[in-house]
């Protein structure tokens, strides 16, 4: 299997076995080229090379690919810096009540339930949580935590440790029979698996650009549902106006779109660049790429197997993606982690396991690469 994204595009795929997407994503060229021009276009000529059209453009830009990303309109969209900004500020927004509960795995990373349970501390609401057996959280088990109580589920689509894949429709149709919403961290499925905003029924995603959408640090992308759509934002600032040129401050209307989730100047360099990966990757499809993923994916996991590794990730097609999570009998994780860097072989270490996420740059020669280092460190 050839690598779907070239070394042209991702030259250290040729110098390293890079599987570590699921960490920080190998940076498109492309993409960083356009953030280092917006730079020094900057530095020379202040707003003469980035005047107040750009501002709004480069933003519209990006919403236009995460339209496209999540099968949104472009008016369900709103771009900041990050995924945990724009989860806060949803968070606050909705403000679960006392007397209802919050649903979330104990698996899940930390930005994605953090903004929640921030405010559950100053509203009463509870957290309830999908406990799991050795990283592997039972969907079974997670969907009987929803109830009439239920407020919010709140999930990540892919696991950040083991991988493992949530059915977003299905969760979500449980919320809502519940009246609850389903809302979801997508930083890690974004750019390795398929997300349909309108075919799942979710009522918000979002993601951070520097994993798999191969692109940078400070760049948030989020759907909103249009019901999320007239709530108040936890996180306002002069961006969040209808008319944010108005520079009135004694009244704050906000738009009628999820733009109103949108807040305040950002590094916007970032949004070229995560515009750039994302048109790229899509330029690709992103089912292709999920595609190509599951194949050196598969290849890994057996190879995996076949060294005596205790595989952490499901194993049903259906609940994986292309992170895989490994231990290493006899071994400390951290160390063997470390050996495989020394040997070129990139991946992380998380709690006591290791982690590996290769994606559309890896190739099947990669893996065997990597399968073989193992070995020899084993
Ligand atoms: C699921 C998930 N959400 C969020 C983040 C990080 O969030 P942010 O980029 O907002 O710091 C990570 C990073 O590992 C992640 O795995």
């Amino acid at each position: 299997m050839q690598r779907l994204g070239t070394i042209d595009v991702f030259p250290p795929a040729e110098n390293f076995v890079y599987m570590d997407a699921a960490s920080v994503g190998l940076t498109h060229k492309g993409a960083a080229a356009a953030i280092n021009r917006w730079q020094q276009a900057l530095a020379d000529e202040g707003t003469i090379a980035f005047d107040e059209q750009d501002e709004v453009e480069c933003l519209d830009n990006l919403n236009d690919a995460a339209a496209r990303l999540f099968n949104a309109q472009v008016r369900d969209i709103a771009t900041a810096s990050s995924e945990t900004v724009l989860m806060q500020s949803l968070a606050w927004a909705v403000m679960p009540p006392k007397g209802t509960t919050i649903v979330a795995t104990d698996t899940t990373h930390p930005s994605t339930v953090y903004p929640w349970m921030r405010v559950a501390e100053t509203t009463g609401a509870e957290m309830r949580w999908a406990r799991a057996d050795n990283l592997y959280i039972d969907p079974d088990h997670l969907e009987s935590l929803i109830d009439d109580s239920t407020s919010v589920v709140c999930l990540s689509h892919v696991e950040y440790g083991t991988g493992q894949t949530f059915d977003l429709a299905r969760f979500a149709a449980k919320a809502h029979m519940h009246g609850a919403i389903c809302v979801v961290d997508v930083t890690q499925s974004a750019g390795q698996v398929p997300i349909d905003v309108a075919a799942t029924g979710i009522d918000a995603a979002a993601a951070s650009t520097y994993k798999w959408l191969c692109g940078p640090f400070g760049t948030g992308i989020m759907y909103v549902s249009q019901a999320l759509q007239k709530l108040r934002p936890g996180i306002v600032g002069w961006r969040s106006h209808k008319n944010m040129w108005d520079f009135q401050a004694d009244r704050l209307e906000l738009p009628d779109t999820a733009k109103r989730y949108e807040f305040g100047t950002m590094a916007y360099g970032t949004a070229y660049g995560a515009t750039e990966a994302m048109n790229y990757l899509l330029g690709h499809s992103i089912e292709k790429i999920h595609a190509h993923n599951r194949v050196i994916a598969d290849r890994l996991m057996t190879g995996l197997q076949a060294l005596g590794a205790e595989v952490l990730s499901p194993r049903k097609a259906a609940e994986r993606s292309a992170t895989i999570a490994a231990r290493f009998p006899g071994k400390n994780s951290r160390d063997f982690a470390r050996t495989l860097k020394e040997n070129n072989v990139i991946a992380s270490l998380r709690r006591d396991f290791i982690r590996f996420s290769p994606h559309l740059y890896n190739n099947a020669d990669d893996i065997d690469r990597g399968l073989a280092s193992i070995k020899a460190a084993l």
